[in-house]
C-alpha cells in the first residue's frame, strides 16, 4: 500500500505575506473555500497575532471551513499563540503551528541568543501550545542551512514534548535537492524518536529548486509537503503545490506515493487565486501556464495529433482544463452564462453574476462569440471592481504616429460631471492617455509596474493588463481587461484612480473625526 503525502498549504500565511496590497476578509474567505473544494489536507490561514485584520480574517475561515483542517502561525511567544488558538476557536479542530529559527547564522545574529536557549523557547512553546490542541506543528526555521547535530538534537526534544508534525524549511531556497534530502535521511537515521512524527518540508525557490527539493524529501520519508498554489510567497516564492500534487500523481511509478487531492479543481484554484491576489500566472509556468498543454511547432503538432502521448504527460482535463468551449453570444442569457460558470466549476460566491452578464453582453456585441475562457477573465476582473465608481470612462481616442508624437483625448465621468483633457508626448500611446487622466484627477501618480497579457487564445484573446502605481507613498493595483489593449490600459489605470479616490475619502473621514 503506498503512503500518502500530506498536502500542507501556505497561500493564506506564506503567500500573503508577500503580496503589495493585502487580501480583504472576503477574498481570503474565497481561497480558503476554493482550497477547501481541492481537498487540501490542512490550509495555514494565517498569522492571527500579526494584526487585526489577519485575526479576523483567521476567525472568518475557522467558522466556514469544514473539511480542511487550519492552522495558524505563532513564534515561540505566549501571546503569539494564545491569539493562533482564539482566531481559531470556532474550528471544529486545529493546528498551531510555531516556529524558531535553529541555524547559528540566525540564532546570533537575528534573535541574540545561544542553542540552549532555543532548545527551551522550543519545548516551553510546545508545551504551551498542546493546552490548546493536540495538534502541534514545530518548525526549525532556516533548517536548511542549520548544523545536523543542533537540527537533529532539537526535534527529538520537542517530539518528546509531543509535536506531532516537524517542518524542515528551506527557509532561503539554498538547498539543493542532494544536500536537502540527506539532511532529511539523516533525520529519519539520527533522531530516535522520529516515527512518532510527521516530517513536513517547506522549501522556498530562490534558486529554483524548490519543487525539486520537495520531491527529494518525498523519496526519503517527509510525508508533508508545505507550499502554495502558483507557487505565491516571499522573494521568489514557495514551492508551488500544484506542481508537486501533478509530479506524485504523474511520477507514482516511482514515487510511490499518493495525494487526497481532487485534481481537476487544480486549474481552477489557480485562476481564482491569481485573480484575487492579481498575481497574473506566467505563460510557461508548469502545470497552470496558458501554454502548458499548447503545441507550437509543427512536428509537435503533427505528433500530438497522431498520438497526445508523443508530447503530453499528462491530459489538460485531469487538472480540469476543459476542451474550449463555444459558445455564447449576445443572445445568449444569464442562464446560459451561469451554466457555463458552474460547468468551469466555479460557485456563486466566486463571482457576481449581474455585473458577470453586463460585462459579457459588452463583450458579446464586441467580439460576436464568447469563449469559457472569456467568461473566466471577466468573472474576475469584476471582483477586482466596485459597481458604483466615482471615475467612469466616457470616450478616449488616441493618434500615434511612427517615431514621432502620440496625443489622446479623454473624457472621464467624475461623480456626475464629465471632465476632458488632452496630451500629447513622444512616449507612446498609453502614456498619453495617463498623462490626460492626470491632468482631470491632479492625482500624484507615479507608474511602477506595467504588464499586458493576452487572456484567451490566438486572435480572440483578450488583452488583460495590471498596473502598480504609487500615488503620496501608497502603492496601488489597478486592473483592466478589454478587447482592445489601449483600452484595458486605460480601464486599470482607472480602476487605480478610483482606488486612490476610495482612499482619500476615508482620509477625509478620519480627519474629520
Ligand atoms: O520559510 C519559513 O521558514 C517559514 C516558517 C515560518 C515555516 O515560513
Ligand atoms: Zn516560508
Amino acid at each position: 500500500m503506498n503512503a500518502r503525502v500530506i498536502i500542507f498549504d501556505t497561500t493564506l500565511r506564506d503567500g500573503e505575506q508577500a503580496l503589495q496590497a493585502s487580501l480583504s476578509v472576503k477574498e481570503k474567505l474565497q481561497i480558503a473555500l476554493s482550497l477547501e473544494k481541492t481537498g487540501i489536507d490542512i490550509m495555514e490561514v494565517g498569522f492571527p497575532i500579526s494584526s487585526p485584520g489577519d485575526f479576523k480574517s483567521v476567525q472568518s475561515i475557522a467558522k466556514n471551513i469544514k473539511d480542511t483542517k487550519i492552522c495558524s502561525l505563532a513564534r515561540c511567544v505566549k501571546k503569539d499563540i494564545d491569539a493562533a488558538a482564539e482566531a481559531m476557536s470556532l474550528a471544529k479542530n486545529f493546528r498551531i503551528h510555531i516556529f524558531l529559527a535553529t541555524s547559528t547564522l540566525h540564532i546570533k545574529s537575528k534573535l541574540r541568543k545561544n542553542f540552549n536557549e532555543i532548545v527551551e523557547m522550543a519545548i516551553d512553546s510546545v508545551r504551551y501550545a498542546l493546552r490548546y490542541t493536540d495538534d502541534v506543528e514545530f518548525s526549525c526555521e532556516d533548517a536548511g542551512r542549520t548544523n545536523k547535530d543542533d537540527l537533529c538534537y532539537i526535534i527529538e526534544k520537542v517530539i518528546n514534548e509531543g509535536a506531532k508534525t516537524i517542518n524542515i524549511p528551506d527557509t532561503v531556497g539554498y538547498t539543493t535537492p542532494r544536500e536537502f534530502s540527506s539532511i532529511i535521511k539523516d533525520i529519519f537515521e539520527r533522531v530516535p524518536n522520529v516515527h512518532k512524527s510527521i516530517i513536513s518540508v517547506h522549501c522556498h525557490n530562490d534558486l529554483g529548486m524548490a519543487v525539486g527539493n520537495s520531491i527529494s524529501a518525498i523519496e526519503y520519508g517527509a510525508r508533508q509537503i508545505e507550499g502554495t498554489i502558483n507557487g505565491l510567497g516571499e522573494r521568489a516564492g514557495n514551492t508551488a503545490l500544484e506542481e508537486v500534487i501533478m509530479a506524485i500523481k504523474v511520477r507514482k511509478d516511482i514515487l510511490g506515493v499518493y495525494t487526497n487531492i481532487k485534481h481537476h479543481e487544480i486549474y481552477r484554484t489557480s485562476q481564482i487565486i491569481s485573480h484575487i491576489c492579481n498575481m497574473p500566472i506566467p505563460s510557461n509556468k508548469a502545470i497552470v501556464g496558458s501554454n502548458a498543454f499548447s503545441h507550437s511547432s509543427g512536428i509537435h503538432q503533427d505528433g500530438v495529433l497522431k498520438n497526445r502521448e508523443n508530447y503530453e504527460i499528462m491530459a489538460p482535463s485531469l487538472i480540469g482544463l476543459k476542451e474550449v468551449k463555444l459558445n455564447l453570444t449576445s443572445r445568449s442569457g444569464r442562464a446560459a452564462v451561469k451554466h457555463y460558470m458552474d460547468e468551469m466549476g466555479y460557485k456563486d460566491i466566486d463571482y457576481n453574476i449581474n455585473e458577470l452578464y453586463s460585462s459579457f453582453l459588452k463583450l458579446a456585441d464586441k467580439k460576436g462569440q464568447v469563449f469559457d475562457y472569456d467568461l473566466e477573465a471577466l468573472a474576475f476582473i469584476n471582483t477586482q471592481q466596485e459597481k458604483m465608481e466615482y471615475f467612469s470612462l466616457h470616450f478616449f481616442s488616441v493618434q500615434s504616429v511612427y517615431n514621432g508624437l502620440s496625443t489622446a483625448s479623454v473624457k472621464l465621468l467624475c461623480g456626475s460631471k464629465i471632465h476632458t483633457e488632452s496630451s500629447t508626448t513622444s512616449n507612446g500611446p498609453v502614456n498619453a492617455i495617463y498623462q490626460a487622466l492626470n491632468r482631470i484627477t491632479k492625482y500624484n501618480v507615479i507608474l511602477k509596474k506595467f504588464q499586458l497579457a493576452a487572456k484567451g487564445q490566438g486572435k480572440d484573446a483578450l488583452g488583460q493588463v495590471d498596473i502598480l502605481v504609487e500615488c503620496d507613498n501608497r502603492k496601488f493595483h489597478g486592473i483592466g481587461l478589454a478587447t482592445d489593449i489601449i483600452e484595458a490600459a486605460t480601464q486599470a489605470m482607472i480602476n487605480v484612480l478610483n482606488n486612490i479616490w476610495k482612499v482619500k475619502q476615508v482620509d477625509k473621514k478620519l480627519k474629520n473625526k
